[in-house]
C-alpha cells in the first residue's frame, strides 16, 4: 500500500530535485505512529537524499532546504498537506485514498502483503542454507538449542516469505568419543523397550550413568574400543550407533512438530568424519596445515603469520576435530546446493569458531566464505521447569502448556474451548517466542515465566489475545466485505492510527531481512495489537450504522490479517479463541 504512494511522492520530487525518482524512494518512509499522533503519513529525509545522490542540488542546512522544498512542491490527488519539520518534509496522504489503498492492498495481497513492496524489488532472489536446531544426541537439549530453533526457523520463515529458496539443515552432534561410551553404556544399562519408547531420554539417561561408571579404566578402555569399531566402520557397531542416531531423530521430528518446524536435512558431524580426512589432504596440498612439537596440525590465522593465532584442525593421531568436520561440511553443502548464502544460528559462544570457520575457507580459496554469516545470539538465564534443570526440548513444551492452560481456567473457563489444551500450547509457544525475540538477539537476559505469561502488555499471550479478539468480532458480525465499503467512516483518529501502522508494515520486514533481528517484528506487532486494542472500544461494530459498521469491520478484518501474517514469520500459529 506504501508503494504507490511513495512512488506518486517520489514522482512529484523528482521533478522539483531533477533526480531519478528510483533515487529517492528509500528516503521517504512512513511515519511511525506514537502516542502524541502525527498528522503526517510519510517523511522524506533531506540528509538521506543528499547521502543517496552525488547530485548537489540541496544545501547542506537540512532546515531550510526542508522548508524550501516544502514551500515549492504542490499538493495534488494524492497528497493534501505538505509541512516542513526538521530536515524533514511531511506528506499527508488524502484521508479517504489512505484508507480505501491500505484496505485494498491488504485484501488483494492478503498473506503476500508487504513482501511484494517495491522495497525489496532490487533484493535479487537467493538461494539460502539455513542451519538450526543442531542438538548432541545423548546430551542436554540447552536453552540455547531451543533459541537456535526459534531463531533459525523465523530467519527461513522470512527468507521464503520473501520468495528466496531455502534449505532447512539441522546439524546434529552425532559423532565423537560419546558415542563410544553411549555404546558401551547401552550394553550394561540399556533397554531396548525404553530406547524404542523414549529414545532421547533413555539415551541420555545412559549417558550420565556410564559417564559416572567412566572413572573406571576398563570401562574408558572399552569405550575407546567402541569408538574406534565406529570409526573403522565394523557393520555390528555402526548398526547401534545407527539405531540410537534414528530412533532420536524420529522423536525430535515428532517434537520440532509441536513448534511447527521442520527440516529439509538431518545432516550431522558423523557425515563428514571421511571428508573431514580429505579436507586435511587439502590443507596440506595448499600449504596451509602446520604441525606443531606436539604433533597437532593447525592452520596460522594470524596476519603476520607468526603463529600467533591459530586453528587446530588435526590431532596428534591424525584425527579430526569439530571444525574439520565443518569445514567440509560447507564445502559438501556448496557443491551439493550451490547456495548464494549460508546461515550458522547458535549461541556467541561458538562466534570465534565461526570466525575461523570463515577464515579457514577464505584461505583455502573459497571466496563463496564471505558469503556464510554467523547468525549469534545470547545466553538465557534461568529458564527452570517443575521437574528442575531443562534437560529436553519437551519439558520445556510441556512446562509452558501446563502453565498457560492453568492460567487460562483461572481466569476463565475453557469449557467453551474447542480444544483447550491444543490452545494452551499455541498461546504458551507465542509467550515464548515473544518473549525471546523483544530484544536484540546477541542480548543476554533473564528468563521469566511470569512475565512471559502475563496477558496484558508486551506478551505473545497478548497478540494472541488480540487475534483471538478479532477472530470473534468477525464470527460475530460476519466477515467483512470490502466492495462498497464506505471509506468516509473511517476517519476517526483511531481509525487513522491503525491504517498507519498497517501502511508501515513493508519497512518493518525490510528491517528485519537486513538485520536478520525479528524485534522490528515483534514491536510491530505489539503496537498493532495495541492500537487495536483501543480502536476495539472507540470504534464499535455493534450497534453502529450500517456503513460504520462495515467500514470498521474491513479495517478490523484487515488488522487481524497482517496480525497473524507477522505471527507466522515469528513461528507462532494465531488462534482463532482462547
Ligand atoms: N551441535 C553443536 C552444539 O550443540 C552445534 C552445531 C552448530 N553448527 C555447526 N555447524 N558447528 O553446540
Amino acid at each position: 500500500a506504501a508503494g504507490s504512494f511513495r512512488r506518486s511522492i517520489a514522482s512529484q520530487l523528482s521533478k522539483v530535485l531533477d533526480l531519478p525518482p528510483e533515487n529517492l524512494i528509500k528516503s521517504i518512509s512512513a511515519v511511525p505512529v506514537s502516542k502524541k499522533r502525527h498528522v503526517a503519513d510519510f517523511q522524506l529525509s533531506i540528509a538521506s537524499v543528499i547521502e543517496n545522490s552525488s547530485s548537489d542540488c540541496l544545501a547542506q542546512d537540512l532546515q531550510l532546504q526542508a522548508q524550501q522544498l516544502a514551500e515549492r512542491l504542490k499538493c495534488d490527488s494524492v497528497v493534501s498537506e505538505i509541512s516542513a519539520g526538521p530536515g524533514t518534509v511531511n506528506f499527508t496522504i488524502n484521508r479517504e485514498l489512505l484508507a480505501k489503498t491500505v484496505l485494498q492492498q491488504v485484501w488483494k495481497d492478503g498473506s503476500e502483503y508487504g513482501v511484494k513492496s517495491e522495497l525489496f524489488s532490487t533484493v535479487p532472489r537467493q538461494k539460502a542454507v539455513i542451519e538450526f536446531s543442531s542438538p548432541n544426541i545423548a546430551k542436554k537439549f540447552h536453552i540455547g538449542h531451543l533459541r537456535s530453533t526459534i531463531v533459525g526457523n523465523f530467519i527461513a520463515n522470512l527468507k521464503v516469505a520473501l520468495g528466496h529458496e531455502v534449505v532447512r539443515i539441522n546439524y546434529l552432534g552425532d559423532w565423537g568419543m560419546q558415542f563410544g561410551l553411549l555404546g558401551v553404556g547401552f550394553q550394561s544399562f540399556g533397554s531396548k523397550e525404553k530406547l524404542k519408547s523414549s529414545p532421547l531420554q533413555h539415551l541420555f539417561e545412559v549417558y550420565v550413568q556410564i559417564n559416572k561408571a567412566a572413572e573406571d579404566e576398563n570401562i574408558k578402555k572399552l569405550a575407546k574400543d567402541f569408538f574406534r569399531k565406529l570409526e573403522d566402520h565394523d557393520e555390528q557397531t555402526l548398526s547401534i550407533w545407527k539405531q540410537f542416531r534414528d530412533l532420536s531423530i524420529e522423536e525430535y521430528i515428532r517434537i520440532y512438530k509441536r513448534l511447527g518446524v521442520h527440516f529439509d536435512e538431518y545432516s550431522g558431524e558423523s557425515f563428514y568424519q571421511e571428508k573431514a580426512q580429505e579436507v586435511l589432504k587439502m590443507l596440506e596440498d595448499k600449504g596451509l596445515l602446520q604441525k606443531t612439537i606436539k604433533g597437532t596440525g593447525v592452520v596460522d590465522l594470524s596476519e603476520k603469520k607468526d603463529l600467533s593465532t591459530v586453528s587446530t584442525v588435526m590431532r596428534s593421531d591424525g584425527t579430526s576435530l569439530y571444525i574439520t568436520r565443518d569445514l567440509a561440511a560447507a564445502i559438501d553443502r556448496m557443491n551439493k546446493h550451490s547456495w548464494d548464502t549460508m546461515i550458522y544460528v547458535t549461541d556467541k559462544s561458538q562466534s570465534n569458531h565461526f570466525q575461523h570457520l570463515f577464515q579457514i575457507l577464505k584461505l583455502m580459496g573459497y571466496d563463496w566464505a564471505e558469503r556464510c554469516q554467523h547468525v549469534s545470539f545470547g545466553l538465557v538465564q534461568g529458564m527452570k521447569t517443575r521437574r528442575g534443570e531443562v534437560i529436553f526440548l519437551e519439558d520445556v513444551l510441556n512446562e509452558v502448556r501446563s502453565r498457560m492452560l492453568q492460567n487460562m481456567t483461572s481466569t476463565k473457563t475453557t469449557k467453551e474451548i474447542q480444544d483447550p489444551v491444543e490452545t494452551a500450547e499455541k498461546v504458551g509457544l507465542a509467550a515464548l517466542i515473544i518473549q525471546d525475540f523483544r530484544g536484540l538477539l546477541s542480548s543476554d537476559y533473564q528468563f521469566s515465566w511470569d512475565r512471559a505469561l502475563q496477558s496484558r502488555g508486551d506478551t505473545g499471550v497478548f497478540l494472541q489475545y488480540t487475534h483471538a479478539r478479532l477472530h470473534s468480532l468477525e464470527q460475530m458480525h460476519g466477515n467483512a466485505e470490502l466492495t462498497d465499503v464506505n471509506v468516509a467512516c473511517l476517519q476517526e483518529p483511531d481509525a487513522i492510527s491503525l491504517l498507519q501502522h498497517l501502511l508501515r508494515y513493508d519497512e518493518v520486514l525490510y528491517r528485519s531481512s537486513q538485520d536478520l533481528q525479528p524485534k522490528h517484528i515483534v514491536s510491530y506487532l505489539l503496537t498493532l495489537s495495541h492500537l487495536a486494542a483501543v480502536a476495539h472500544k472507540t470504534l464499535p461494530v455493534k450497534g453502529s450504522a450500517p456503513d460504520v459498521a462495515q467500514a470498521r469491520l474491513c479495517l478490523f478484518h484487515a488488522v487481524r490479517s497482517v496480525l497473524a501474517n507477522g505471527m507466522k514469520l515469528l513461528g507462532i500459529t494465531p488462534v482463532t479463541q482462547m
